[in-house]
């Protein structure tokens, strides 16, 4: 039976990765930790206080618990990191370090590390962004993630370290809030729809971005863990995508059910990072390996993410 430790679980990403991989494992298999654990998630029983940084307390954790699978979600993403990138380089490789020795030391079943199309930069092809092609980050946090993927990869040719990860691109989700990244507005932009508020938004009305519904990035997340090890032929990462999105499409779609949604544009530094990405994925080679498809395009995700904020502001009124 799998015991599963989820680092970074108070995230966006962790805070929907650990409800759905509770509800297929159990809870009694899941330990979920952060530095700040919120005080939602009353369901999981075990939500521990961890530094991903203390590699005797995580030592200690895997012990305690029996863990057989580590998530390492804890990171500092691009925007925030721009503005620390010391402490974010730390984080963002050290963190993953312990976790790939202890991954070694007590031979753990397997591990998952998210990656980015942060780890493409101005010299890569803008679409349809082969998985493998120059990458050049220009960012602190692209610069970790691309030094991450070829840890991961030396670490599984070196010593066996089953670990899988996935090239997420921005990730748009209802449940919990984005934590400091280039595209944070695709979130926020649905906030401001619903509260019928006009939206400013950082990056250009023509700045487009390859983008995913979280449920599609969850689903991928434990599609990619349960896949047979001799199926997959990526041990960097994986390139994924959903949809490919401007801040003009969403209006567009937004407008479908608020029809006087109103967009301002003042570009800031986060213009210039996400015209340094890629505008849409080749993500192929992960449909090919282990069947992944997403679900969701952009007109079916704005119904569900209107429906869902504009429940949960009658629900709060
Ligand atoms: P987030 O900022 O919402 O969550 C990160 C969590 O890590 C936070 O709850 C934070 O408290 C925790 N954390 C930070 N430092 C820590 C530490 N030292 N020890 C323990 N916990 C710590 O980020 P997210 O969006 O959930 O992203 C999770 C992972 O996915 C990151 O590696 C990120 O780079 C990657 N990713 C996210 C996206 C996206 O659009 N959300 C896209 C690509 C990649
Ligand atoms: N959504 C992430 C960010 O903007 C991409 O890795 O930082």
């Amino acid at each position: 039976m799998s015991r599963i430790l989820i680092i970074g679980a108070a995230g966006q990403i962790g805070t929907e990765l650990t409800e759905q991989l509770a509800l297929q494992y159990g809870n009694d298999n899941i330990v979920a930790a952060d530095l700040n654990p919120p005080d939602k998630q009353p369901e999981i029983r075990d939500y521990v206080k961890l530094d991903v940084l203390d590699k005797k307390a995580l030592t200690d954790l895997v012990k305690q618990h029996q863990i057989t699978e580590i998530y390492n979600l804890a990171a500092v993403l691009s925007a925030t990191a721009e503005q620390i990138p010391e402490k974010a380089w730390n984080i963002n490789m050290n963190g993953l370090f312990n976790v790939l020795e202890v991954a070694r030391e007590f031979d753990l079943d397997k591990v998952f590390w998210p990656s980015s199309i942060a780890v493409f930069g101005e010299s890569t092809p803008k679409t349809d962004t082969p998985q493998q092609t120059v990458a050049e980050p220009s960012t602190v946090y692209g610069i970790s993630k691309l030094a991450g993927e070829r840890w991961c990869e030396f670490y599984h040719r070196k010593y066996g370290v089953d670990v899988r990860s996935i090239r997420y691109p921005g990730l748009i989700s209802y449940k919990a809030l984005p934590g400091g990244g280039t595209t944070d507005y695709a979130v926020d932009i649905y906030y401001k729809a619903v509260a019928e508020k006009p939206f400013t938004c950082f990056v250009n009305a023509d700045t487009r971005l390859p983008m995913m519904f979280m449920s599609d990035a969850v689903r991928a997340t434990i599609e990619l863990m349960q896949a047979p090890a001799n199926s997959l032929t990526v041990r960097s990462s994986y390139n994924l995508t959903g949809f490919s999105l401007s801040p003009e499409d969403a209006a567009t779609s937004i407008r479908r059910h608020y029809p006087d949604f109103e967009v301002r544009y003042e570009p800031d530094y986060r213009e210039q990072i996400a015209r340094s990405w890629p505008q849409s994925i080749d993500d192929s080679i992960a449909r090919r390996d282990w069947g992944w498809k997403h679900e969701y395009d952009l007109e079916k995700m704005t119904d569900v993410m209107l429906r869902e904020l504009s429940a949960s502001k009658v629900n709060s009124v």
